[in-house]
């Protein structure tokens, strides 16, 4: 069994496990119906489709980047890295509430940010820790005090060319399970290496169609998550994703179909590519 399990089908499958909607004689699809409508008319569909609540882990420093601040706010065509992340959660019509985790030294750059953007949703900022666990640990904890939050979507602000689609996607399948992350399947070959006596040393191979490649969107069950949480602190897991949390704890978590645009800006080269691709989206107007 690997450490996520899988829809049946591609992502586009869930609406056919969900409600159905008769429209004029047709059969919709209820859930990705739903967020295709809201999209093209603007309605808030609240008593349908839940609001969706979104943190954004923006509180790293970006070591790997090399530069002297967050990389999140390096430029990248005309305008931060964390701006472009804004941008795609504040077009996905099904956020309705942003919350960045940060470190308050980048408050007033992110405020900066967020008064140019003019963003319909609206955007809290919470103070982020000293790992991306922590930081996520503390957006869990203020939601779940509020005592009305119901499911979250957590995404990498370095992740800032997921489109608005891939987190209506998300949105939407967290109407039907607790736990969920947007991945890829891996196209390289993948070996498990460690320490040999003449150097690294590989030790096997898994199957490559096994594996996936977990990005961000990550949803949860907010409950559920929270309870996660505080096991990892009572335990002392460290981990780098959510999933691996209810992993952990032996609760499913399913594979959306992510996006193979959707990079982590990490290194340099990543901040190029992104800017490549961007281009490409954009058109040559700009
Ligand atoms: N993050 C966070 N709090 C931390 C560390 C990371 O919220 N204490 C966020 C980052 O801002 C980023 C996401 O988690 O949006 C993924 O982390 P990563 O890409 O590793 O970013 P950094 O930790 O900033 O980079 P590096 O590991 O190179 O220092
Ligand atoms: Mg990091």
């Amino acid at each position: 069994m690997s450490c996520c399990a899988r829809f049946d089908g591609r992502l586009s499958d869930l609406s056919d496990t969900g409600l159905k909607i008769k429209r004029g004689g047709q059969v919709w699809p209820s859930l990705l119906w739903l967020v295709d409508l809201k999209q093209y008319t603007g309605i808030r569909l609240n008593a349908l489709l839940d609001p969706m609540h979104l943190l954004i882990p923006a509180a790293g420093s970006g070591k790997r980047m090399g530069a002297a601040v967050n990389k999140l706010l390096l430029p990248l065509l005309g305008q931060p890295i964390l701006a472009w992340t804004l941008q795609a959660a504040d077009q996905a019509s099904s956020i309705e509430w942003i919350g960045i985790l940060s470190q308050p030294g980048d408050w007033p750059a992110i405020e900066q940010i967020l008064a140019a953007m003019d963003l319909s949703t609206p955007v809290q900022l919470l103070q982020g820790g000293a790992t991306r666990q922590e930081s996520v640990y503390r957006g869990v904890e203020y939601l779940y005090n509020l005592g009305t939050v119901e499911r979250v979507l957590i995404h990498d602000g370095a992740r800032c060319l997921a489109t608005p689609k891939l987190f209506d996607r998300c949105s939407a399948a967290l109407q039907q399970v607790d736990g969920l992350i947007a991945g890829i399947p891996v196209k390289d070959t993948i070996k498990v290496a460690e320490a040999g006596p003449k150097g690294i040393q590989i030790q096997s191979t898994p199957e490559r169609s096994r594996l996936w490649a977990a990005q961000t969107p990550q949803g949860f069950r907010l409950s559920m998550l929270w309870q996660a949480h505080r096991e990892a602190l009572a335990q002392g897991w460290q981990v780098t994703d959510d999933a691996a949390l209810f992993e952990k704890l032996g609760w499913p978590v399913y594979i959306v179909e992510g996006e193979e645009s959707n990079l982590k800006l990490t290194t340099p080269l990543d901040v190029l590519l992104a800017a490549q691709i961007l281009q490409q989206r954009l058109g040559p107007a700009r």
